[in-house]
């Protein structure tokens, strides 16, 4: 009896130590990671983007050219992280700091605040500290950040110049966030490689970007640009299946290319009723985190969606990603 229970204590101690051990190693494995300094380009572009001749030639003065600018840089900016680049779901409406994930097992990630008020993390931003951040994953320092930077890849300069005008454009908020508390089952995944930083996942750091985005027209190409923010979950080739580097409890993401498998029955009215309520075709709510980015295609334009549309009916049908 006494020697059966030895054995069991002595098992359940073995197996304790490997448990600490592999949690040790996998600390050390994630502090590892984060503290890589990763090579990038350095860019420069306007803050915002000045006008261009024609524009020039229509104005009645002139001096306003700078606030035209100005202002046209601001909307366009409004609409592009209402209706697809999302920064104020992580970082809040007010862009003073927001909530990513808050999952005691998982992490606790927080967006920091973009705003020039107390706790801003952008004050001494440049272009090039931009360019960096939104669409490599890397902070000023050279340090990889937790943010899926690869879904921003594509955006051309110019859009990333009407963002950061839209944002400087907001009332500074006082805030210090306290960004990243990985929990026990983050470090886990993160270690193993299963959840993967944006730095890692983006090809390459030295490619140049677009300067401006593909004409606003019911084009494959332009809908090519405008899916750049799917591929994330969606994959490169829109085929789907489970999302790469997703939060555990996400299920897989749908195949949208006209396979069988995805959207070769569906019609334009599908797509929109899809991407403006959050319908499939037999009236049941999509998902979370589809049900969270329909919060944003629902602002699309009309030539934005069939744009879109047009690009994933160009696409070859391909069976679903494993
Ligand atoms: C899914 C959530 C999420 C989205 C969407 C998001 N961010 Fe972030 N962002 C974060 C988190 C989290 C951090 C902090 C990461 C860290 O500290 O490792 C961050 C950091 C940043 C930083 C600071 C980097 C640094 O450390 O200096 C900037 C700038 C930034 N984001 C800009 C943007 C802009 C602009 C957009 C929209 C184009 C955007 N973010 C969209 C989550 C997000
Ligand atoms: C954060 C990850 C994520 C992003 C980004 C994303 N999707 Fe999705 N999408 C999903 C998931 C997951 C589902 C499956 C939801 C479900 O099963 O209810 C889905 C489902 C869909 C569906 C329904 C397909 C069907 O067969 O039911 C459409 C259409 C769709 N997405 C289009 C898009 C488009 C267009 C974009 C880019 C503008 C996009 N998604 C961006 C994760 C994402």
């Amino acid at each position: 009896m006494k020697a059966a229970l030895k054995v069991v204590l002595s098992v359940i101690g073995v197996l304790g130590l490997a448990v600490g051990g592999f949690y040790v190693w996998a600390n050390m494995r994630v502090n590892g990671l984060r503290s890589r300094t990763i090579e990038t380009h350095t860019v420069d572009f306007p803050i915002p983007f000045p006008l261009s001749e024609a524009e020039m030639a229509a104005l009645s003065s002139p001096d306003s050219a700078d606030a035209v600018a100005l202002g046209g840089a601001i909307e366009r900016g409004q609409h592009l992280v209402g209706s697809r680049y999302l920064c104020g779901e992580c970082h809040g409406t007010s862009y003073g700091g927001g909530i990513m994930i808050d999952d005691p097992m998982l992490a606790r990630i927080r967006g920091p605040n973009l705003t020039t008020g107390r706790g801003s993390v952008t004050l001494a931003y440049g272009p090039a500290d931009w360019d960096r951040a939104v669409r490599h994953g890397v902070a000023p320092s050279g340090l990889p950040t937790i943010m899926p930077a690869e879904d921003f890849q594509l955006m051309s300069d110019q859009e990333l110049a009407d963002v950061v005008s839209y944002i400087r454009s907001m009332p500074p908020v006082d805030n210090e966030v306290v960004t990243v508390d990985m929990g026990p089952l983050g470090i886990v995944l993160v270690a193993l490689g299963q959840l993967r930083f944006a730095a890692d996942i983006i090809p390459t750091h030295t490619a140049a970007h677009a300067s401006v985005p593909p004409a606003t027209e019911v084009t494959a190409e332009f809908g090519q640009h405008l899916a750049g923010v799917c591929t994330g979950c969606h994959r490169a080739d829109l085929s789907g299946g489970p999302i790469p580097s997703g939060e555990p409890s996400w299920p897989p993401a749908r195949n949208l290319t006209p396979h069988a498998d995805g959207l070769a029955a569906w019609t334009y009215d599908d797509f929109t009723r899809a991407l403006r309520e959050g319908k499939r075709p037999d009236g049941t709510d999509l998902q979370l985190p589809m049900s969270m980015i329909v919060n944003y295609t629902k602002n699309m334009t009309e030539a934005e969606v069939q744009a879109l549309w047009a690009y994933l009916r160009s696409l070859p049908a391909v069976a679903t990603g494993g």
